[in-house]
């Protein structure tokens, strides 16, 4: 996507061949810095920092990592220790250990004086397929969007969370049909949710949109259900983190919020999600996805412009009040209207998702 005219990715190598360049994302939407990242831990805190953050992005700056870290030291045990470092770093989106997974299949078989360059050959190759994917996706979730659209009406979206081209390499999971609609011509409107505790949306999404010349609101996390049973809310799409076989997906917390109220204002909610976000291997996601815990530091304070200009953190809570900070929920797929994934749009369950991956179908019982 351009900023400002030029063409972006989230993640890309350095003119040097070797080395990665980032968005630091924490200091969006202030200021546009650009990281060039050597070394395999600085890449381990970029992911827990949240400099990088989407969980596509996650699993490409993580193949990135193991690139780095490779090129340090290109032998087995030292790519099975970097592997293992960089899994540990956030647990929730399984893109970060289906890359890894991806990579390590391919390495593990690779003799060690040619690991390096295949390495970051697949590297890119997960970089460019998630950019390919997410266009689908953007051209399926448009055909969503389009019925809303009679007579040239506006149509009222609501996401959470930033699920743009900022959570991926680039377009976007959510946003990719919303980019697809305008790009149509659609006249569309976004709702966004500030997604507090860390404000994705306020600060990621509002930039994103308003970079693409996209109409939005910001608004706070707890205004979606108000303004669904007001009719201002035609759709909901939102990303996940991880999607499991029979369609429980994980989000940023307060989406299963969103959902329960889509619910019972009879509008429709939509996850939207590339094939790598789909983790065939669990079944029920409120038992079995992991929720990352993050620091309470990030619910009792918040950080923004001041009026000089300067960035600043403040303190929203009284300093002996405890605060904690699940950053995840699970929307169980009975509350889904549908996926959206690459290969086309399904119902929320087993039978339908195995009808578009027919490879993860499991063989009948004897
Ligand atoms: O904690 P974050 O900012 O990494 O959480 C991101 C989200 O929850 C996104 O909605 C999700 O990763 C989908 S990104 C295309």
């Amino acid at each position: 996507m351009k900023i400002d005219g030029t063409p972006f990715r989230t993640i890309w190598l350095d003119q040097d061949g070797w080395s990665v360049r980032i968005i630091d994302q924490t200091k969006l939407p202030w200021s546009l810095d650009i990281l060039r990242l050597t070394e395999l831990g600085q890449v381990a805190h970029a992911i827990r920092a949240m400099q990088v953050r989407g969980a596509p992005l996650i699993g490409a700056t993580a193949a990135y990592g193991l690139c780095l870290a490779l090129r340090a030291e290109p032998s087995l045990a030292a790519m099975e220790a970097a592997a293992a470092m960089l899994a540990e770093t956030r647990p929730t989106a399984v893109n970060l250990r289906w890359a890894l997974a991806r990579l390590l299949t391919l390495l593990r078989e690779t003799p060690e004086p040619a690991r390096v360059a295949r390495a970051y050959a697949e590297a890119a190759a997960i970089a460019d397929e998630d950019v390919a994917q997410n266009r689908a996706i953007g051209e399926h979730g448009l055909a969503l969007i389009a019925p809303f659209a009679d007579a040239g009406r506006v149509v009222n979206i609501l996401t959470h969370c930033n699920a743009g081209w900022l959570a991926t390499v680039d377009w976007g999971t959510a946003l990719a049909p919303i980019y697809a609609a305008h790009e149509r011509g659609i006249k569309l409107h976004v709702w966004v949710d500030e997604t507090r505790p860390r404000n994705q949306g306020a600060a990621l999404t509002a930039w994103e949109l308003g970079k693409h010349g996209i109409a939005h609101t910001v608004i706070a996390d707890n205004a979606g259900g108000h303004l669904m049973q007001h009719g201002a809310v035609d759709l909901v799409i939102v990303g996940a983190d991880r999607v499991t076989r029979r369609g429980d997906a994980a989000n940023k917390i307060g989406t299963y919020l969103k959902a329960l109220a889509a619910g019972d204002n009879h509008v429709p909610f939509w996850v939207a999600v590339p094939s790598s976000t789909l983790d065939w291997s669990l079944c029920d996601g409120i038992a079995e996805i992991p929720i990352e815990e993050r620091s309470a530091a990030e619910v009792a304070t918040v950080t923004g412009r001041a009026m000089d200009g300067t960035i600043t953190t403040v303190r929203l809570t009284p300093k002996d009040s405890p605060a904690a900070n699940p950053a995840f929920d699970v929307t169980p797929a009975r509350l889904l209207s549908g996926l959206i994934t690459e290969r086309g749009c399904c119902a929320a369950n087993e039978a339908s998702l195995c009808g578009l991956f027919p490879e993860f179908a499991l063989p009948p019982p004897l």
